[in-house]
């Protein structure tokens, strides 16, 4: 039997992508669902696509009000929350001397204030209950500052400080950091290069699914792929820097 049977789970990004791929593998492996994103008809799909229980809560993660919302919805349904894996993000990259200044701010907004926002609503039920899963999402992205990837890629090295911080603050809870390679979704059919070692979305969130259920810290696929992105942040920065450079010409 999994450990994520009979377990309520919230995903937050559910309605495409890695998120809706989790909410299926989670489903089959018989968690109750909260399934949220901005859209609704999306959810209410998926809902309707699941093998378990699932409620669709529509949210968005700057709104705190709303995602206040979504959560009530979602403990009326199934009385408690054991965990919530936070996957909603927006993509547009770009080089920073070519920043789109209102752009860079609708990410920020989504990216990094989403994820205070989503700790703002969640932590101080988990910390009532003394229990509690929280998954936030960061990236390979995220572990070095590449060409052309901001600023997005400042945002998920953002989420992974705060994954870290919140792993050493709250000790009785299952605080997990997700850091993705490349997966096949709408978010990276915005990318013009090749995307080394890229995966579906299907054998993301096993990966996904496996990690919540272990006892690591973080859940990052494809291995490989995140192992040289891992060696390569840890490099001297003036072997680094002849790397990115030579990548950027
Ligand atoms: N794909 C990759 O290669 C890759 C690599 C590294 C990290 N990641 C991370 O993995 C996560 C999922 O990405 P994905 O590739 O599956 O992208 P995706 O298909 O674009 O999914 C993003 C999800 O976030 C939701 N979302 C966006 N803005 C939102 C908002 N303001 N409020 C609530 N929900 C919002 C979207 O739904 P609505 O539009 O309906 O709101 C959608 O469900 C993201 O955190 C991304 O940064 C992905």
């Amino acid at each position: 039997m999994s450990k994520m049977t009979g377990k309520v789970v919230w995903i937050v990004g559910a309605s495409s992508g890695i998120g809706r791929a989790l909410a299926h593998e989670l489903s089959k492996r018989g968690a109750k669902l909260i399934v949220s994103a901005r859209s609704k008809d999306k959810l209410k799909s998926l809902v309707k696509e699941l093998e378990g229980e699932a409620l669709a809560a529509p949210c968005d993660v700057v709104d705190i009000k709303s995602l206040e919302k979504a959560m009530k919805a979602g403990r009326e349904a199934f009385a408690t929350i054991d965990s919530v894996v936070h996957l909603a993000a927006i993509y547009d990259p770009m080089a920073l001397r070519a920043l789109d200044i209102e752009k860079t701010h609708a990410i920020t907004n989504v990216n990094l204030n989403g994820v205070f926002n989503l700790l703002h609503v969640i932590l101080p039920y988990y910390r009532k209950r003394h229990k509690g899963q929280i998954a936030l999402c960061g990236s390979v992205a995220g572990y070095c500052g590449l060409p052309q990837g901001q600023p997005y890629s400042a945002t998920k090295a953002a989420v992974m400080n705060i994954a870290q911080s919140l792993k050493s603050e709250e000790e009785k809870l299952n605080i997990k950091l997700i850091s993705p390679g490349f997966v096949d979704t709408d978010l990276t059919a915005k990318n013009d290069f090749e995307m080394p070692m890229i995966i579906s979305v299907e054998k993301a969130a096993k990966a996904l699914a496996n990690g919540l259920e272990s006892s690591g810290f973080e859940i990052r696929f494809p291995f490989i792929f995140t192992s040289i992105m891992k060696l390569l942040a840890g490099l001297p920065y003036r072997l680094y820097f002849f790397l990115t450079q030579k990548l950027e010409r």
